[in-house]
């Protein structure tokens, strides 16, 4: 897979494509990226890439003849092309596992009060990490990568994310580590004992519960099973008791 992002601040990827797992990932050449700097499809001595907006108003929107120039010059055949925005598409796993399987996707950061309209005509899919407004696409670009990165064969150890939140459609279960006691709270005695069947009985229970308790929109998309249809059952009788 190779990430390409377009950008007007290149520096901001320095760090992030140089640290922890991603880093790693890089060096073993599990992935490729290239961070290019919109600016140079500038066509100005003065590099800009913006202008006032027609109809009046405050802030600069960046022009879609340097935006297209940018995407034509940076795009091959099988390239998926993405622009942050906070109109898009939420973005979460499912989006990121089927992004996982693209050859190559372009990540286009916007700033300022974001793009002329017309960009979208360029563009296959318009995303937002979030109900909320960044300053600049660049976060929201680190936020996609990371998440497509790590579902790269090989990046993590083999097993390491099936578990993890959303993967499975449910959140995950609670996890611990040494000591066995600390300030006073005890690791579940379940998590203590080695059988394996009880382990993933209490998992499942736990990743239901804070599933139904926390984001019970996640189960209207999910087929429960004959087992977690029962568990279902005893977390909502719990709930009502503990009101
Ligand atoms: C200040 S925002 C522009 C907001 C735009 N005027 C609006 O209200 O929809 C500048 C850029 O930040 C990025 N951005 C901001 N919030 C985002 C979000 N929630 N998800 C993805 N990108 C975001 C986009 O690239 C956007 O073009």
């Amino acid at each position: 897979m190779t990430l390409k992002i377009l950008t007007l601040f290149p520096e901001m990827f320095t760090n992030f494509f140089n640290t922890s797992i991603i880093k790693r990932a890089l060096d073993k050449d599990l992935f490729k990226v290239e961070v290019i700097d919109l600016r140079q499809y500038s066509h100005d001595k003065h590099h800009h890439v913006d202008d006032t907006p027609y109809g009046g108003g405050k802030g600069m929107v960046i022009k879609v003849d340097i935006v297209k120039e940018a995407i034509d010059a940076n795009k091959s055949k099988n390239t998926k092309i993405l622009l942050t925005s906070p109109r898009g598409y939420k973005y979460n796993q499912q989006k990121a596992m089927a992004l996982a399987k693209e050859e190559e996707i372009l990540i286009i950061c916007g700033h300022y009060e974001g793009f002329d309209e017309r960009v979208l005509n360029y563009v296959d899919e318009e995303i937002s990490i979030g109900d909320y407004v960044l300053t600049g696409g660049e976060l929201a670009a680190m936020v996609i990568s990371d998440s497509i990165i790590r579902l790269q064969k090989g990046v993590l150890a083999e097993g390491s994310y099936e578990d993890d939140s959303f993967q499975t459609g449910l959140l995950e279960y609670p996890q611990y580590t040494r000591p066995q006691v600390f300030d006073g709270v005890e690791v579940p005695k379940v998590l203590q004992n080695g059988n394996h069947s009880e382990i993933r009985k209490y998992r499942l229970y736990e990743s239901l519960k804070l599933t139904y308790l926390r984001r019970p929109d996640l189960l209207e998309n999910y087929n429960l099973t004959k087992e977690e249809k029962e568990m279902l059952e005893k977390i909502k009788k719990e709930a009502l008791q503990n009101k």
